[in-house]
């Protein structure tokens, strides 16, 4: 008798950088799995890719985090194919005629190291402080509520019209509503604005997927229109803030910020500003999407979660955990560094694969089991606890906490109706394009 056997995985011939087959067959656990295991430290080289340090265990992607003055941020930020690192620079030249600016400055903060990054960083970060988010819990907890309500009603209303037949997206329709909302208010975006700063970020996001192209559009031209949009759209607000005087929101503290004795400049203030919303809606809508899917893939742990709110926050630690919405981000040596036996040389890079940590058996007991009561959750979801360190991190618990709270008398009545769609962007994020569910009879 013939079978059929899948190639054996080797370290030659493994890829965890082909974009298609994220969103095709998802995460690639199994080749992380081998690279932690025989080569945790390990000179990636595949046609298309400038070679790089694949970093895989979570004990290394700590020290490399906890370590910017050997580890730069400035030279690379997200690993990308030579083709897809092109196209962005010209992006970044065609943003910087648009609002002025050097296309070789630093985008954002994030491709900062210390000591700069530190103040710029600092210029919002008042703002994310788990202090701040205990004064909005009340009114961020409402609206969590509300959005829940209406959801559900959307899904027994399909029900009703279709039966069997019936489907609701939980992305559109649940969980890209909280995020938008907390941090376009506390950007100061009008709320007649928040469906288009959805609408920009999901197509700038999804800019490779022809989906968000209008027709006769390329990947580079959607992007175009979807920046061009939403720069002018800021640079209103901005108009505004100088007519009638700023207030306590974010783009207030940008236009009013001074570092070294300078303001910042309108470059800043725009990428700035676009990382800020960018960032606080796209990941932590896709780590509410996946964490619905995963309790209604674990039926008992759902049931743990409906039967005690007390269950809450160590859930919503498991769902980061779980889905690592966040694949990687890269670092350059400035120096060469020993690690585990390797020389790493001034120059090369090495890319953090955050999945990969949250899945080390030398800190996770049992790491491929979802475990809402899991007590100790050291995972990397927010990064590796260095100076990058995800600024809006307390937000996004927040909201998680309150969006599942809301949803625990909901979960028994919802089934999954389709599997997920998948949207990689840049390799970066694990995007859920949609994931549609419907209502389960008792
Ligand atoms: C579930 C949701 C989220 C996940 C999984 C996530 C993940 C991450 C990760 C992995 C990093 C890089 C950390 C490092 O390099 O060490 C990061 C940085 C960052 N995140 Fe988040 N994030 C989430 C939500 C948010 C939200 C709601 C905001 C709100 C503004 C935000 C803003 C940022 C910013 C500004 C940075 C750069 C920080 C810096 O360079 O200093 N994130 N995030």
């Amino acid at each position: 008798m013939v079978t059929s056997e899948a190639p054996r995985l080797t370290l030659d011939t493994l890829d965890i950088t082909d974009s298609d087959r994220y969103r095709d067959h998802g995460y690639p656990w199994a080749e992380w799995d081998l690279l932690r295991r025989e080569a945790p430290i390990y000179w990636y080289q595949r046609p298309g890719f400038e070679p790089f340090w694949a970093i895989t265990r979570h004990a290394d992607i700590r020290y490399i985090s906890a370590h910017p003055e050997l580890f730069s941020n400035s030279q690379m930020l997200r690993l990308n194919t030579a083709q897809k690192l092109t196209q962005q620079q010209t992006e970044r030249e065609f943003q910087t005629n648009r609002h002025g600016g050097d296309p070789s400055d630093p985008q954002d903060f994030i491709w900062m190291d210390p000591p700069e990054h530190r103040q710029h960083r600092g210029i919002v970060a008042r703002h994310f402080t788990p202090r701040v988010m205990k004064t909005l819990e009340d009114h961020f907890g409402e609206l969590a509520e509300n959005y829940v309500s209406d959801f559900a009603d959307k899904v027994v209303a399909s029900f009703a019209d279709k039966g069997a037949d019936s489907a609701v997206d939980v992305v559109h329709e649940l969980s890209a509503k909280l995020p938008v909302a907390a941090i376009c208010d506390m950007g100061g975006v009008p709320e007649e604005d928040w469906e288009k700063i959805f609408e920009w970020t999901e197509a700038f996001a999804g800019q490779d997927d022809p989906e968000y192209w209008e027709p006769g559009e390329n990947s580079f031209q959607a992007t175009q229109r979807v920046v061009g949009q939403w720069f002018r759209h800021t640079q209103g607000l901005i108009e505004e803030r100088h007519r009638n005087g700023f207030g306590e929101d974010l783009l207030s503290d940008l236009l009013q910020a001074e570092i070294d004795g300078r303001n910042l400049t309108p470059d800043e203030v725009h990428n700035y500003f676009f990382l800020l919303l960018g960032a606080g809606n796209e990941t932590t809508r896709n780590a509410i999407t996946g964490g619905v899917k995963a309790l209604l893939d674990h039926p008992e742990q759902m049931q743990m979660l409906v039967e005690d709110e007390s269950l809450v926050p160590s859930a919503v630690e498991e769902i980061l955990r779980w889905t690592s919405i966040v694949i990687q981000f890269q670092r350059t040596a400035v120096q060469d560094v020993e690690l585990r036996g390797q020389t790493i040389r001034k120059g090369e890079s090495v890319v953090l694969w955050y999945p990969s940590a949250n899945r080390d058996e030398e800190i996770f007991e049992d790491p491929y089991k979802f475990d809402i009561t899991r007590k100790e959750n050291d995972h990397f979801a927010f990064g590796g606890y260095g100076e990058h360190f995800c600024l809006g991190a307390s937000l996004a618990r927040w909201e998680m906490r309150s969006i599942f709270h809301a949803l625990r008398p909901i979960l028994p009545q919802l089934e999954i109706a389709a599997d997920p769609e998948y949207v990689i962007s840049f390799l970066h994020v694990g995007g859920i394009k949609r994931q549609m569910v419907r209502h389960r009879p008792a």
